[in-house]
């Protein structure tokens, strides 16, 4: 899987890049992760990349020539293809185009189901505005998806695209051990979709607080239940969402749906 990421400030990619698991991964040649800088697509002294928004207003808004150029040569060098004008135009009217993602707080909400959709997939083009935004024509002509981190305003899409990347990174076959197993994390299909159970370590006793009986038991079958049942109470107060989405897709067995019945109950014993 290749990533690239069109950003002002791709020193901050060194994160993903060389950093943990994702960069244990990278190392490994698993995925690969190159950045391009509108500023080196710019043609004036300044290197200018954003102007004064038209209509007034506080701000600036991102050039859509740099942009767009570091776009098409992002494509050609994950294609193999020479560079050229219109690659990112074309590429957008395309059924099969590259994904070229911009983070935006209009775009749709990212989850797990999204970051398992990219992880299967060849990669996709990050685009990460700046300032008060980008210029809209830039988006019309070369954009094909727009992804928010949630509901809250960065002051750039870099964190955005590194969450994304970290995400759908970890993932791929042969990113984590089996100590690390994606399996077991919130959201993942074999749980259902619902939240994880609480984790505990050495010492079995800490500031007169003990671990759970039943993770003591060495019995893998009451430690499944424990965990399943902690998993369910857990998701029922914190994301009833998610239990409602498990049960219309019938991933609830019936001892699931007696465990959230006793949960439900006033004055249940933990
Ligand atoms: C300061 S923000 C611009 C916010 C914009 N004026 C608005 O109110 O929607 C600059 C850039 O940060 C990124 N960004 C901000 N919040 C984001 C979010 N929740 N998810 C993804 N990207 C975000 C986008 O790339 C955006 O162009």
């Amino acid at each position: 899987m290749r990533f690239d990421v069109v950003s002002l400030f791709p020193d901050m990619f060194s994160v993903v890049r060389d950093a943990g698991v994702t960069g244990r991964a990278h190392r490994q040649g698993l995925w690969n992760l190159r950045a391009w800088n509108p500023r080196d697509f710019t043609q004036d002294a300044h290197r200018t990349v954003d102007d004064r928004p038209y209509g007034g207003g506080p701000g600036m808004v991102m050039l859509a020539d740099p942009l767009e150029q570091a776009v098409d040569a992002a494509l050609a060098a994950s294609q193999g293809r020479p560079e050229g004008r219109g690659l990112a135009a074309a590429n957008k009217v395309l059924q099969d185009g590259v994904p070229v993602i911009l983070l935006s707080p209009a775009g749709q909400v990212f989850d797990q189901a999204r970051a398992q959709a990219l992880a299967s997939s060849d990669g996709a083009v990050l685009v990460c505005g700046r300032y008060e935004g980008v210029d809209q024509r830039f988006i019309d002509r070369c954009v094909t998806h727009e992804i928010s981190l949630g509901d809250f305003v960065l002051s750039g899409g870099e964190i955005a695209a590194l969450a994304i990347i970290d995400a759908a990174v970890r993932l791929l076959p042969g990113v984590l051990n089996d100590a690390e197993s994606a399996l077991q994390d919130s959201f993942n299909p074999v749980l259902a979709g619902l939240l994880d159970s609480p984790h505990y370590t050495r010492p079995e006793c800490f500031e007169e607080a003990v671990v759970p009986a039943a993770l003591l038991s060495g019995h893998h079958g009451n430690i499944a239940a424990w965990r399943r049942r902690q998993s369910l109470i857990l998701t029922a107060s914190r994301r009833p969402d998610l239990i409602e989405r498990a049960r219309r897709a019938g991933l609830l067995s019936g001892e699931d749906e007696r465990v959230l019945a006793e949960a439900a109950k006033p004055n249940r014993k933990q």
